[in-house]
Formats: structure tokens, sequence, C-alpha cells
């Protein structure tokens, strides 16, 4: 049993060294102190999380919901801000309490907590919890990023993306929990939008469905997540402004920023995300970057948000539209690849981990002669795809790794010089990680282009699962793991296939 958070504010204080953090008031400066209520049911029904590791510090999150689905998205909560105490320990039982402080929740935020930490140890295991009144939460844990500088002999991390909850809940995550992992990287589609979802309130009871998973909530407790959204925790393929309400001619861009904001709301309130990344209405600061000492650099990417509208809605593939060279078009957007081309340049990391969404190499649906591509993919956007390999092509930052999630399949990628010529170099190597949860209704097409694709060496499109990866000074190893059911949490993950990048040599080979 971890030790009972001390009962008195003196008490409490000596816990933690009188080092109360100071408490984030989130402009919300009238409401009048605030005794904690009583609860019916204990509020953390979400859970807790941590997230964006630093080598001294992580975001501990939680979000206060004694009634996770009331109807105005509230969670249950009353209509005042409140205080939420938190601890940091360097054992599970809260016997060495080294941090402790006090977040304000406020019913602006969904009475969200998103307490940043610093002063910890790099690469070092620490256990957090939250109290409000008398009522605790779950215990998670957490471990810091290693020493800048340092070069550690091995990070492990997971990669998620897609967890549909109509595809089954969750195998995969509890598979993810009994492992022994850094960090994961999650990178989008963590929900699904709902068909007539608009509200806040709408995308708020979303998320707070997805996170009454248990196992859900056990990778979040065992692990800091480093997220980053796609397309349906918005709605599906959308595009910058651009809505793409499936069969509806009518796209009222108000409508559509108003969405995206309730959206991103609801996102920022409900993950481990640190405060430049709380949004301004419809605009969410997304994209950042993360040093494993000098072994990892994860350059997390959001190519939603900037991208040029996508050319034609064909799928999964379609004859390649000629604009895809208009260098007008954009994935990222200047500023964000401009930050990119300025990471990747000046990092001193012995493997440059690209973590984003849809699948960087080109994937050719056609086996005849024909060309056939999906536009919403790199491939609808190859002028961005050629400045970014070019780019590597002549700064040659060390070992570029691209993370790629999105398309509900496993994929190892050769990501090329230029995709028109299948005998440019390899510039890059590209791990598609299948889904958590969500299907693959293409699977057979996907095998179908497969002889058309030389430089992809593995599909696995039927099953669900993540990725172990595996990082040391000389190989970048990355373990497909599948769960026979999605569904059923009791079916234990299999190792599918496992590949490896050898330090200096862009390409992956099969273990
Ligand atoms: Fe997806």
């Amino acid at each position: 049993m971890p030790r009972p958070f001390a009962t008195s504010r003196r008490g409490f204080l000596a816990i933690s060294g009188g080092a109360v953090a100071t408490a984030a008031v989130y402009g919300f400066s009238a409401a009048p102190a605030w005794a904690a209520p009583s609860f019916p049911q204990n509020p953390f029904t979400l859970g807790v999380a941590s997230g964006d590791p630093t080598s001294g510090g992580v975001v501990l999150w939680t979000r206060l919901a004694p009634e996770p689905q009331a109807p105005d998205g509230m969670g249950g909560m009353p209509p005042y801000q409140v205080q939420v105490s938190w601890q940091v320990a360097t054992d599970p039982d809260f016997r060495t309490v080294v941090k402790a402080g006090r977040e304000t929740a406020t019913p602006e935020l969904a009475h969200s907590v998103h307490a940043e930490v610093d002063g910890l140890r790099p690469s070092a295991d620490y256990w957090f919890r939250f109290r409000i009144g008398s009522e605790e939460s779950p215990v998670g844990h957490t471990r810091t990023a290693p020493a800048a500088g340092s070069v550690p002999g091995r990070i492990a991390f997971g990669l998620a993306s897609c967890q549909s909850w109509s595809g089954g809940r969750y195998a995969a995550y509890r598979t993810m929990a009994q492992e022994d992992l850094d960090l994961v990287v999650h990178v989008g589609d963590y929900t699904y939008e709902g068909r007539n979802h608009e509200t806040l309130a709408d995308f708020r009871n979303n998320h707070a469905k997805y996170k009454s998973s248990v196992d859900l909530q056990a990778a979040h407790a065992r692990f800091p997540f480093v997220v980053t959204f796609d397309d349906h925790e918005i709605e599906n393929n959308w595009a910058d402004g651009v809505s793409q309400p499936d069969g509806e001619a009518s796209n009222d861009p108000q409508r559509f920023l108003q969405l995206r904001a309730n959206a991103f709301q609801a996102y920022y309130e409900h993950l481990p995300l640190r405060r430049p990344q709380r949004p301004t209405g419809p605009d969410m600061v997304l994209h950042r970057s993360l040093d494993y000492g000098n072994l990892a650099k994860f350059h997390v990417l959001d190519t939603r948000q900037y991208r040029s509208d996508q050319l034609t809605e064909n799928f999964p593939g379609g004859p390649q539209h000629p604009d895809v060279y208009d260098p007008s078009r954009t994935l990222m957007g200047d500023e964000q690849e401009q930050w990119l081309f300025r990471g990747l340049a000046s990092s001193s990391a012995r493997w440059n981990v690209i973590a984003q969404q849809t699948m960087m190499a080109q994937y050719d649906y056609d086996p005849s002669e024909t060309l056939s591509v999906n536009h919403d993919q790199w491939d609808g956007y190859v002028v961005s795809r050629n400045r970014l390999t070019n780019f590597i092509d002549q700064q040659a930052p060390a070992n570029p790794v691209v993370l790629s999630g999105d398309w509900h399949s496993a994929f190892v990628n050769e990501v090329l010089l230029d995709h028109a010529n299948p005998d440019s170099k390899v510039v890059a190597t590209e791990f598609v990680g299948t889904s958590i949860s969500s299907g693959c209704g293409w699977a057979q097409a996907i095998k179908n282009g497969l002889p058309a694709n030389p430089h992809t060496s593995y599909i696995n499109p039927d099953k669900r699962g993540w990725s172990r990866c595996t990082v040391t000074p000389n190989e970048f190893r990355s373990d497909y793991l599948v769960v026979p059911s999605a569904a059923d949490t009791a079916s234990p993950a299999v190792v599918d296939a496992s590949f490896r990048v050898e330090n200096g040599r862009a390409g992956a080979q099969r273990v």
C-alpha cells in the first residue's frame, strides 16, 4: 500500500521540504478560495498520465471527472476552480517524496491538471499521484530523459497510433503496459470523431470515453507519452482550415474553425502536454522536439494544421495528380519545415527520429505501369517530401528514422531521395506502426500493390498492435508486436517481425 498523503497542510509541506510549486492559474482570478468539494465518487475516473520528459522534468496530467459522461462536458464538477495537490516520489510507496505542489484546475479547462515538474534527476524513475480533499488518484510511474550530452547505452519506446474505440479495446495497450519502456510515442488518431461531434462537450466526452479504458489508463500510468494528433482527433482528412465532411457539399470555414478549436481544446485537456501546447482558439503549436541525451532526438511534427488541401480523395490510391510537384504546396507549412531543417542541422544526436502522421515513402497501389498513390499522405505532397529528402541528402543529419501511423497497417520502407527514380539513394528509414485497434478495410489493395514497391520490405495490414523500438548507439531496432484479437485483452502479443537499422546506413534489415 502506498503511504497516504499527509493529511494536514503542515504535514504536506514537511514532506515536500517546503517546496510547494507555484500554482498555474489559467486566467480565472475572480474565483473565491475554494474548499475541496466532497465527491459522490472518486473524481480521478480518467486516470493519470505523464508526458514530454526532459532530463530534469516531466508534465503530470489528470482531469477531475466524477461523472465523466455528464452531458454538459464538465465531468460532474462544480463551476469553480479547485486546488489539486500532487506529489512525486522516488518509490511507489511514496516513502521519499522529492517534489510536491498544487495546481489550480479550472472549469474553463474541464478541471484538467497539467503540472510541470522540474528539478528531477536524469534517466530516473519516479512515481506520482494527485489529491483533492480526501480523494487520491491512482499512482503513476514516469521516467525522465537522459542527461544532456550523455550517450545512454539504450532506450526503448513504444510506437502507437490509431485506437478506434469500435475496433476493440485495448489488447495492444495491455501488452505494452507489461514492458519496460522509457516512453511511448503516439503519432495520432488517439480518438475518432463522432459523425455529429461539433461542440466542446462532444469532444470532451469522446476523450472521456476513450480514457475509460483500463488498458489505456494502465499504459499512461506506466510510461510518459509524447503525443501528436493526426486527422481523427478533429475530423477525417482535415487540412488546415478545410473540413472534409463525408458527402457534404457545404463547408463553412467558420463552422470548421470553431470545431477545430473545440477539438484542440479537448485534446489538450486530456493529454499530458506542456503549456506551450495549450491552444489559442483554432491554433495550437504541437510540433516540438525532445532530446534523449546524444542518443536520440525526437522531432515531433504536425502535418495537418498547416498543410495544403488534398488534391484528390481517391482511396486508397489513385493516379498521381500532376500538382503534387507544385512548389507552392506544403505538408508542414514553411515555418515548421524550416524549424525541422534547423533541428536536424543542429542535432548532435546519433539517431534523428521524425515522429509524424502519414506514410512518407511512396506507395504504389497499381502493380502495372501506372502510378497510383494516396494523396492524403506524403505522396500527395511530393514537393514537400523532396525538399526534406534533398535537405537530408545535403546536410546529412545522423541516421534519420521516420515513424508514421495513420494507415492501420505496418510497413517498413526505405525513403528514397527521389521516389520518381527507384534507383536513387536511400536517405532515411521509415517504420509505419500498425494500429492499436483500428481496422484496415483496404488490406487487399495494400497487398496487391506490394510488388510495385521494392523499397518496401515488410507489410502487415491484417493485425493490430504496436512497435517496440530499441535504440542503442549501434542500431535502431523495431519489433512489430501484434495481438491475435484487438478486442480480447487476454490475448498476448507476439512479435510478427523485427528489423534493425545499423548506425550510418539508411534502410532496415530483417532480423
Ligand atoms: Fe487512423
